[in-house]
């Protein structure tokens, strides 16, 4: 009898369920948008029960085409969860009703808290950094849980009165699909629980020390599990029965997808940000060179955990969308890619994308967009093709960074999300690095990797060789064709650009 798995994915800007078959082929699939709150500038809010309801639309809608096909919902052995990382958020355990908007993981209102937070230690941002894995910036979930509890009296109260859940967008979900306030459990997994700041990247506990620094008690956490176990059941709805057996953040997700399990393995996803993880073993490597140290997976409670070094890029397909919906410049996001191969380049443009600061590995939070090299030559196909081109140079910021911390180069990047799917983007990428650069036939490898999760905890799979045929069809390759001369100028230039982003905000 053929088996398959579900996968939940929840990002940034839209939630999906996804049904795999057993060889990892994409059967169904079901897509919602959900509305992105700008209360003000840097602002950044998700509503919590839009982003339960869309994953309950979507799995409605899929398992309904799933019907159609004449599948049923019994013919899934188990689901997966991935999602958005960093976002945070906090309900009532009396109600299970939310206490406040989720803060995005992009939002910078956290500006001033990291500040005061840095100055409490001679490390400054480094403060916890060997206990998490982290440095202090605006990103990280536990600066956004403090924001709340410092700005919202119904979140300070609640806290105060023991009744607050805290938790990002996996334990959000879990706890409201096994139940919510009628039995519904509270936990979250190593990758997610390694973007807080509150676990110990070693021990993989909550680190009572870093909870002291945050000023933040214990019992707002959510139980810390591996990525794939049985963490329970659907308790109702279409799914009802059907087991949760894997959880992943999207970017540990999409490296589990691309089957990135050897150490000096990695990927590039391109999404609303795009993000390279590193596999580096079962070492936690602390970077030297401004990326973070964060859980790669762990399989099964007892499994070991394998670890990654990760650079975070927080504007890439948003600047995308931006030139369509603030410039005005593309109708259709996918026009971006025709339009940046009409030059061969961009007329000397540089355009550097910090519309949150720049993340890794420049971490600054003073920084913001900048266009440069503009002359009366230059016309909106430059400027596209300098909006691909700013996700490219910053991953090779990274990748020398990455290069650095490791001792040794990376020979290959994998890469997929959306902004992949431009040939041009991909073959700049290519130039960018000068090195190889693989795109899979099969691009939703951030649900696959759920789905594998939850497929491994449910025996679907059993080892990583079991995984071995899965979306090997239709690679694309590209490999540099750029002269090293230019590759280095081209550089240069751009890190000229960056040093212009920085200082726009005291
Ligand atoms: O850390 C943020 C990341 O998880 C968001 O991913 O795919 O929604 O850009 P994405």
């Amino acid at each position: 009898m053929p088996i398959y798995v579900g996968s939940i994915d929840q990002g940034t800007t839209s939630s999906r369920f996804l049904i795999f078959d057993q060889m990892g082929r994409l059967v169904i699939s079901h897509q919602l948008e959900f509305d992105q709150i700008y209360p003000h500038p840097g602002w950044i809010e998700h509503d919590p029960m839009q982003l339960l309801n869309s994953v309950n639309t979507c799995i409605a809608e899929a398992l309904r085409k799933f019907g159609l096909m004449g599948y049923e919902a019994q013919d899934i052995k188990a689901i997966g969860i991935t999602n958005q990382r960093e976002t945070t958020l906090c309900w009532d355990r009396t109600t299970g009703k939310p206490l406040h908007n989720a803060i995005v993981w992009s939002d910078v209102r956290t500006h001033e808290t990291v500040r005061k937070l840095s100055k409490l230690s001679d490390k400054g941002v480094n403060a916890v950094k060997d206990l998490c894995g982290l440095p202090i910036t605006t990103y990280f979930s536990a600066v956004k849980m403090r924001w709340m509890v410092d700005n919202s009296e119904i979140v300070a109260t609640a806290v105060q009165e023991g009744r607050a859940m805290f938790g990002t967008v996996d334990s959000w979900l879990i706890y409201n699909l096994t139940g919510g306030v009628h039995g519904g459990i509270h936990v979250t997994d190593v990758t997610n629980a390694s973007r807080t700041m509150f676990m110990n990247i070693k021990t993989l506990k909550w680190d009572e020390d870093c909870l002291k620094f945050f000023n933040l008690p214990s019992d707002i956490l959510p139980n810390i599990v591996s990525s794939a176990e049985l963490y329970g059941n659907v308790s109702n709805g279409p799914l009802e029965g059907v087991p949760i057996t894997g959880c992943l953040g999207d970017q540990q997700a999409a490296l589990v997808g691309q089957k990135c399990f050897t150490k000096g393995e990695a990927k590039n996803t391109y999404g609303t940000g795009a993000f390279l993880l590193f596999n580096t073993g079962e070492e936690a490597v602390i970077s030297s060179h401004g990326l973070l140290t964060t859980v790669g997976y762990q399989f099964g409670p007892t499994g070991k955990p394998t670890y990654a070094l990760e650079g975070s890029i927080a504007v890439a397909g948003s600047a995308v969308k931006w030139i369509r919906d603030n410039l005005g410049l593309i109708n259709e996001t996918d026009e971006i890619g025709p339009l940046a191969s009409s030059v061969e380049d961009t007329g000397g443009v540089y355009f550097v994308t910090a519309f949150s600061g720049l993340f890794a590995p420049y971490w600054r939070d003073d920084a913001r967009g900048c266009i440069v090299g503009l002359t009366q030559y230059t016309n909106k196909r430059h400027i596209a093709r300098a909006t691909l081109e700013a996700s490219c140079f910053q991953t090779r910021a990274i990748l020398d960074a990455m290069n650095a911390d490791s001792g040794e180069d990376l020979k290959l990047l994998k890469v997929d999300g959306g902004m992949s799917n431009s040939d041009t983007c991909m073959q700049i990428q290519a130039d960018v690095l000068g090195i190889r650069v693989e795109r899979p036939g099969m691009r939703e490898t951030t649900a696959l990797g759920a789905a594998i999760a939850a497929g491994f905890a449910a025996g679907v799979w059993k080892t990583f060789e079991d995984l071995k045929d899965i979306n090997t069809r239709d690679i694309s390759v590209f490999e540099p064709v750029l002269g090293d001369e230019k590759r280095a100028l081209r550089y240069k230039e751009w890190k000229k650009a960056v040093e212009r982003s920085f200082g726009w905000v005291d």
